[in-house]
C-alpha cells in the first residue's frame, strides 16, 4: 500500500516527511528513486513529468496536492485511476483572503496612496465609492468561488457569480452558460476569475470579453482580477486593454508562463498588481492531513470525495 509522490517544481521533502508521520504503516516513495511499481496504491501529484505515473498496476487513486487539475489533464498517460482535488478550509480562506484583499485595494486606491507616500503627497480629497457601490462579478461559483461571494457580500459589494450550470446562491445573483455571461459582464465593475483551466475556459479572459464589461461604473473603469490559472487569460489583451482604457487595472496570480519572465511588461505596468501565484498555497500539514483522511476513509469502505469529473476537465 505504498504512497508515491510526484511532484516537479516542488521541493519534495516537506511532503515525504509529513505523509510518513501520517501513514506510518506504509511506505513512501518518490520519482527519484528506485521502487517497485507494482506496490503503489496511491500516487500524490504536482505537476508530475508527464507519464511518471503510467504502469503502476495497483493505482487506487492519484491526489492532485491542489485545488486545481489541469497539470493532470495534461499527461495523455494518466492512468484511469479517480483523481482527487484538494477542497480544505485552509486553501479556501487564503483565496478568499486574496479576493477581498484586492477588491478591496482597488475599491479604495491603495496603489494610488503608495505612490502618494512615496511622493510624500497628502491628498485626502481623493473620496473613494463605498463597497456596495461597486458591483464584483465572480467567475467560477465552485468551492473557492461560493466562498469569496460569501465574503465579498459581508463587505458590502454588490456581488454576482457565473457558473457553467445554474446556482442559487442565496443574496448572490448567479448567471450561467453562454447565455447569462453577457448580461454578468454588463453588471460587473470588478471581475474576479477562480475558474478552472480546461478546453472550454482556455483564453476566456481576453479583449472580446473585457469590452463587455460594465461601462460607467464607480472606479472609473473595469478592473481584473485573476486567481484561477495564467491559461485563462490572453495577457497581450490585458496590456492592450490597459492601454486603451477597456480595462482600467488588473492583479494577478497566474500567468500564461511562470514564474514569470523578466522581460514580461506585466511586472513594471503602472496598472498591473503581480503576485507570485500564491493567493492560495497548499500548506504541506493542511494538505496532507486532507489527503491522508481520505486514504484512511477509503480504506475503510467510505467513497472518495471530491472526485474530478475527467470528461469536464474539473
Ligand atoms: N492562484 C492560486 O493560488 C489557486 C489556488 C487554488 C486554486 N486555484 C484555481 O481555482 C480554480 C477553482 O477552484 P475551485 O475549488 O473553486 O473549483 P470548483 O469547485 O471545481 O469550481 C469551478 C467553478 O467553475 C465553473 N466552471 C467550470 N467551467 C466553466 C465554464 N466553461 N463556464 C462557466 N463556469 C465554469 C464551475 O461551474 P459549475 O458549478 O456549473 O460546475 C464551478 O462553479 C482551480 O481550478 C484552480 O485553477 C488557484
Amino acid at each position: 500500500m505504498n504512497l508515491l509522490i510526484a511532484v516537479s517544481g516542488w521541493d519534495v521533502t516537506p511532503w515525504v516527511e509529513r505523509f510518513a508521520a501520517l501513514l506510518p504503516d506504509r511506505k513512501v516513495v518518490t520519482l527519484g528513486e528506485p521502487f517497485d511499481r507494482r506496490d503503489v496504491h496511491y500516487a500524490v501529484s504536482w505537476k508530475h513529468p508527464p507519464g511518471s505515473l503510467a504502469g503502476l498496476p495497483n493505482l487506487a487513486a492519484v491526489f492532485s496536492l491542489g485545488a486545481g487539475v489541469d497539470h493532470l489533464m495534461g499527461d495523455d498517460r494518466l492512468p484511469e485511476a479517480p483523481i482527487v482535488r484538494v477542497v480544505d478550509p485552509d486553501l479556501t480562506d487564503r483565496m478568499s483572503e486574496y479576493v477581498v484583499l484586492h477588491c478591496l485595494m482597488h475599491l479604495r486606491r491603495q496603489r494610488r496612496h503608495d505612490a502618494q507616500q512615496r511622493d510624500k503627497v497628502w491628498d485626502a480629497a481623493a473620496h473613494p465609492p463605498a463597497a456596495r457601490e461597486v458591483r464584483v462579478g465572480v467567475m467560477g461559483l465552485g468551492v473557492l468561488g461560493r466562498d469569496a461571494t460569501r465574503k465579498l457580500n459581508v463587505m458590502g459589494f454588490d456581488v454576482a457569480g457565473w457558473s457553467r450550470s445554474p446556482k442559487n446562491a442565496g443574496d448572490i445573483t448567479t448567471y450561467s452558460g453562454d447565455a447569462g455571461l453577457v448580461e454578468f459582464l454588463a453588471r460587473t465593475d470588478i471581475l474576479v476569475c477562480l475558474l478552472p483551466l480546461t478546453a472550454e475556459t482556455r483564453g476566456i479572459l481576453n479583449k472580446e470579453l473585457f469590452a463587455r464589461l460594465a461601462q460607467g461604473g464607480r472606479l472609473g473603469g473595469p478592473i481584473l482580477v485573476n486567481a484561477g490559472r495564467g491559461g485563462l487569460q490572453v495577457e497581450a489583451d490585458i496590456l492592450a486593454s490597459l492601454g486603451d482604457g477597456t480595462l482600467k487595472a488588473a492583479t494577478l496570480d497566474v500567468f500564461e508562463t511562470e514564474p514569470l519572465p523578466p522581460s514580461s511588461p506585466l511586472w513594471s505596468h503602472p496598472a498591473v498588481t503581480v503576485t507570485p501565484h500564491n493567493a492560495a498555497t497548499s500548506e504541506a500539514d493542511a494538505i496532507s492531513a486532507y489527503i491522508a483522511g481520505q486514504i484512511r476513509r477509503f480504506e475503510a469502505g467510505e467513497p472518495l470525495a471530491n472526485v474530478v469529473q475527467r470528461d469536464l476537465g474539473y
